[in-house]
């Protein structure tokens, strides 16, 4: 038994770790897990006590509200090693707040900050050897909250489980990726959950990305559900563009994630003096930039996919776009390095982005 605060974790160890069988030279993204998870119920309006064990499976009923009517939300995030081997995280509070908006949205109780923080920092200290340290590579870590209860109609469960278990990751997309633009498919609308992390967000988006796969690109750049013209974000990351010098990004509509790597590259933007302009980004602009010549990157930024070249971009039927070498893109490869170094302590941490374990 821990104590975190007032708050008791039981502790149940894997009796023999997992870990001399993973490869951490080749790490897929997701499919590899760490040996603990933590495991949280919430009954009769109030949270239990978390219990920390063995990654494994649960017992669940068939009928349960998130397996009928999408009561599920998550979060992501990563945890590095510094050069000293000190195990660190990038931003948890920011997850933190993220789910409990992701869990207003959907008519989910709130979770505390001492199981969520305090809950995560004891996991992952504890699988803390997880944590790989070869370059981009991360432990991430996935928050998740589901409703329980055994019932049929729709209304918000009573009952919930509050989950986190972790993978040691390499890249979400060792290449750059290539996006498709479309009006066929909508991810979110004005008023509808797009700025919270529900699971049927991506269940939602699963169609597109498989059509953007059929036409040779890695996913879809989501345009806006109203006029179908004003780019939003990827399935898995923010957007921006780099258009003659000046950094665009859509702005928070109220359908996008409000996404924590987006902040952090703003402030990264704001240190290094790089004009930005937080606003609505149509596709025939970047199209029209694309043909005169001034568009000069395109990059997603995202907690799996860090910063994410776009090398090529598709809107509908019309021929691929190809965009300049990666090589020759300072921002976007600038804010990659800049994040790595911050995330492993090669460099200040100016804005006290990482909380030690
Ligand atoms: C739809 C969507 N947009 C943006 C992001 C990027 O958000 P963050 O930087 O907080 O990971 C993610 C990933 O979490 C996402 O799933």
């Amino acid at each position: 038994m821990s104590v975190i605060k007032d708050m008791k974790v039981s502790i149940k160890r894997i009796p023999q770790s997992r870990i001399s069988q993973v490869d951490f030279n080749n790490l897929p993204f997701g499919r590899v897990f760490a040996d603990h998870m933590l495991v949280c119920d919430y009954k009769n309006g109030a949270w239990g006590a978390p219990e920390i064990m063995p990654y494994g499976k649960f017992e669940i009923f068939p009928c349960i509200t998130a397996l009928h009517y999408g009561q599920a939300i998550f979060e992501g995030m990563k945890a590095f090693k510094n050069q000293d081997g000190d195990a660190w995280l990038f931003r948890p509070e920011e997850n933190f707040k993220r789910m409990n908006l992701s869990a207003w949205r959907m008519c989910m109780p709130e979770i505390t900050h001492e199981i969520f923080i305090d809950g995560l920092k004891e996991l992952v200290r504890l699988d803390s050897n997880w944590i790989p340290t070869q370059e981009g590579a991360s432990l991430y870590v996935r928050p998740h909250m589901f409703g329980t209860d055994e019932y049929v109609g729709i209304k918000p469960s009573d009952n919930y489980r509050f989950v986190i278990f972790s993978c040691p990751v390499g890249a979400y997309y060792p290449e750059p990726v290539g996006l498709w633009a479309t009006r066929k498919y909508v991810r979110a609308n004005e008023g509808g959950t797009g700025e919270a992390k529900a699971a049927g967000n991506y269940a939602a988006s699963l169609l597109g990305a498989r059509e953007a796969r059929d036409r040779g690109l890695n996913n879809v750049m989501w345009l806006d559900g109203h006029d179908h013209a004003y780019i939003e974000e990827c399935g898995t990351m923010n957007m921006f563009f780099v258009i003659n010098g000046t950094v665009v990004t859509p702005n928070l509509s109220g359908t996008i994630l409000h996404g924590i790597t987006r902040d952090s590259v703003l402030t990264l933007l704001e240190d290094h003096g790089i004009p930005v302009e937080v606003r609505r980004v149509s596709m025939a602009e970047i199209k029209e930039a694309f043909a005169n010549g001034t568009l000069e990157e395109a990059f997603g930024a995202g907690t799996a996919a860090t910063i994410a070249h776009v090398d090529r971009i598709g809107f509908e039927d019309e021929p691929h776009m190809i965009l300049p070498k990666i090589e020759d893109r300072k921002i976007s490869n600038m804010l990659l390095r800049e994040l790595a170094d911050i995330r492993t302590g090669r460099i200040e941490d100016k804005h006290n982005w990482m909380v030690k374990i």
